[in-house]
């Protein structure tokens, strides 16, 4: 019979193996050749080794990284907990860009600790909020750089001071980055939208993080709404598919030429408006269980600068975690919005959220087929479809 050598073998064969292996193995073969070292860095081979350490690392990253613009933390095992210093510090107040794909422990308490970090637009008047939109955010820097702490010491001995002549004095953010991107497999989402000319690397000059990639254009994560058909499946559980992860290719099935809008765009539209996002400000949290009883975050310097986020496969996140996303100023620039998988959102949260995103490219607007949500002819549909490894009420269809 004919013999095929091991290096034939396709990538979603080879990653099915590479489950088997433990993670000095897996390192082992990432050394092999460029494929196999592409394979092993695929997030969900990853994922449940040290789900314990995650969230350690996690913590100590966003507490000694303030400048934090990007952060990837696609398929990992991370719950709530990771990310408490963020309410602590508000380091999250330069983060434009969060992707929390398949991290399916995160909870409603995550975004509204996220809402907290991102600082309180409501704080300041339509004029302030206008000029805070412009300038970039004043970067944060650590006190004494040399006594950081060393690993295991509690993130909240650190002090943070802002720099002197911070805001208006031209000093963009250091941009400090937790992951490299570009050495991860599957981190769909920012793929695509940095191959569409990313608006960070726009508006601030920085290179692209990715190259550009080709595609074939017709995977299922790109069809608009208008094309599905909703099957009334309920959205009460999800399984598994057994297709197999590496039908759905996000990363390079897409390639239509859709242009983005642009800060200065979302800018416009919020001074034409005056700003009049919709402001809500009552906490849906209770008592200690609220992350802002623990809040002690400078509002002066709130620019809430996120234009970019994926809650793919999130399923435990409700209309509450949208409704606090909306809070304290919305969202002004978010342009990519990824709820995929998230079963528990209705289209009453999903409009609420909307409306404090004005600056949201529908194009890059992702939820539940089976959700009535806004935009449901023009958005586009969940991203899930025939994805192995995230929620999703339709897989194995
Ligand atoms: Fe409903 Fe994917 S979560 S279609």
């Amino acid at each position: 019979s004919e013999r095929v050598s091991i290096s034939a073998l396709p990538q979603e064969v080879l990653l099915r193996v590479f489950r088997f292996l433990g993670p000095e193995d897996l390192c082992r073969c990432g050394q092999v050749c460029s494929v196999w070292s592409q394979v092993t860095r695929t997030g969900s081979l990853w994922r449940h080794l040290y789900p314990v350490r995650w969230a350690r690392g996690v913590r100590q990253i966003l507490s000694l990284c303030p400048n934090l613009t990007h952060l990837d933390l696609t398929q990992t095992d991370i719950s709530d907990s990771a990310f408490d210093s963020w309410a602590e510090f508000g380091v999250c107040r330069t983060l434009e860009h969060l992707d929390l794909s398949g991290c399916d422990k995160i909870t409603d308490r995550t975004l509204k600790i996220l809402s907290l970090g991102l600082g309180d637009l409501t704080a300041s008047s339509p004029d302030r909020r206008a000029k805070l939109l412009k300038a970039p955010p004043s970067p944060i820097k650590l006190q004494d750089e040399h006594s950081l702490p060393p690993i295991g010491r509690s993130c909240q001995d650190l002090i943070f001071k802002r720099r002197p002549g911070g805001r208006g004095s031209g000093c963009g953010p250091a941009h400090v980055w937790v992951l490299d991107p570009a050495k991860l497999a599957d981190i769909e989402d920012a793929a695509d939208w940095s191959r569409r000319g990313g608006l960070s690397a726009q508006e601030s000059g920085r290179g692209s993080i990715f190259e550009q990639q080709g595609g074939s254009g017709s995977c299922c994560c790109r069809r608009s709404r208008r094309r599905s058909f909703r099957t009334g499946i309920s959205s009460s559980h999800w399984q598994y598919s057994s297709m197999g992860d590496a039908l759905c290719g996000h990363s390079t099935c897409c390639t239509s030429d859709v242009s983005l809008w642009t800060v200065r765009e979302a800018h416009c539209d919020l001074e034409a408006t005056g700003g009049s996002v919709d402001f809500r400000t009552k906490c849906s949290f209770e008592g200690e269980s609220c992350p802002e009883h623990h809040n002690r975050t400078d509002q002066s310097g709130a620019c809430r600068t996120l234009r970019f986020l994926s809650l793919s496969g999130c399923y435990q996140i409700t209309d509450l975690g949208l409704r606090c996303l909306s809070q304290r100023g919305g969202l002004p620039l978010l342009e990519h919005l990824n709820l995929s998988g998230c079963l528990l959102i209705t289209g009453a949260g999903l409009q609420e959220l909307v409306s404090a995103c004005p600056a949201l490219n529908i194009e890059h607007f992702y939820y539940c087929d089976n959700i009535n949500g806004p935009h449901a002819d023009t958005a586009s549909g969940c991203q899930n479809l025939q994805c192995g490894f995230r929620a999703c009420c339709r897989s194995g269809e």
